[in-house]
């Protein structure tokens, strides 16, 4: 019998949907794998502040991925993304769409958080960009929605005002992308919350078709 080749028959895995793929020096990733590395990742010096590392959570398949921008205080100490305060605002996000949060993907742009949440810095967002790529190509959802400017800047390498994009539906690696306000934000700016309405109205739309 033909002797099989394991990186093609990894691709023909991926084909059938199955969650795994070969990064480009062949190791096969998947997302549990992926999360242990990120759990034990020391590649800034966020790593030697954090309490836990947050991967991220929700459905593996999920049609829609949220992308924040880093842990805060609370998701540092649980180890899961958006379950402070700014959380409670993306739970009526998300019920506006009419999902539940386990029918959706939630992460970050850094996976640890930045002492007294100040803003990420490059060379930190550079050092872990590579997981949330590699998280958008294991989920691979229909729609990304970025909140924030930091989740949009880091993807397209940009430098954008978020009230520039945000409700500007445009794609990334062929993957329609919505851009919102972060809730955060949204928090101390209530009179934005009606246009966060109107993308989440949107974002509905757009897994119907
Ligand atoms: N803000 C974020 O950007 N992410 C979280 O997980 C929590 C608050
Ligand atoms: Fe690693 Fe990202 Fe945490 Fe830095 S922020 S230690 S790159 S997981």
């Amino acid at each position: 019998m033909d002797k099989i080749d394991p990186r093609r028959f990894l691709i023909s895995l991926k084909n059938m949907g199955i969650d795994s793929y070969v990064s480009q020096r062949e190791n096969v990733v998947t997302l549990p794998l992926l999360r242990k590395q990120v759990s034990e990742c020391r590649k800034c010096s966020l790593a030697a502040t954090r309490t836990n590392a947050v991967f991220g959570e929700g459905s593996n398949r999920a049609q829609l991925l949220f992308i924040g921008e880093a842990p805060g205080e609370e998701e540092d100490l649980q180890g899961r993304p958006f379950v402070g305060r700014a959380g409670k605002f993306l739970d009526q996000m998300i019920e506006r769409i009419g999902l539940r949060r386990d029918e959706v993907f939630i992460c970050n742009v850094l996976k640890c958080r930045p002492p007294n949440n100040r803003d990420p810095e490059p060379v930190e967002v550079e050092a872990c960009k590579d997981y949330l790529l590699s998280q958008l190509e294991l989920i691979g959802p229909k729609i990304i929605c970025t909140l924030g400017k930091h989740a949009y800047n880091t993807l397209f390498g940009v430098d954008e005002k978020i009230t520039r994009i945000r409700g500007v539906l445009t794609s990334y690696k062929g993957i329609k992308l919505l851009p919102t306000y972060h809730p955060a934000f949204l928090l101390r700016n209530q009179n934005r919350v009606k246009e966060v309405w109107e993308d989440m109205e949107r974002l509905k739309q757009l897994l119907r078709e």
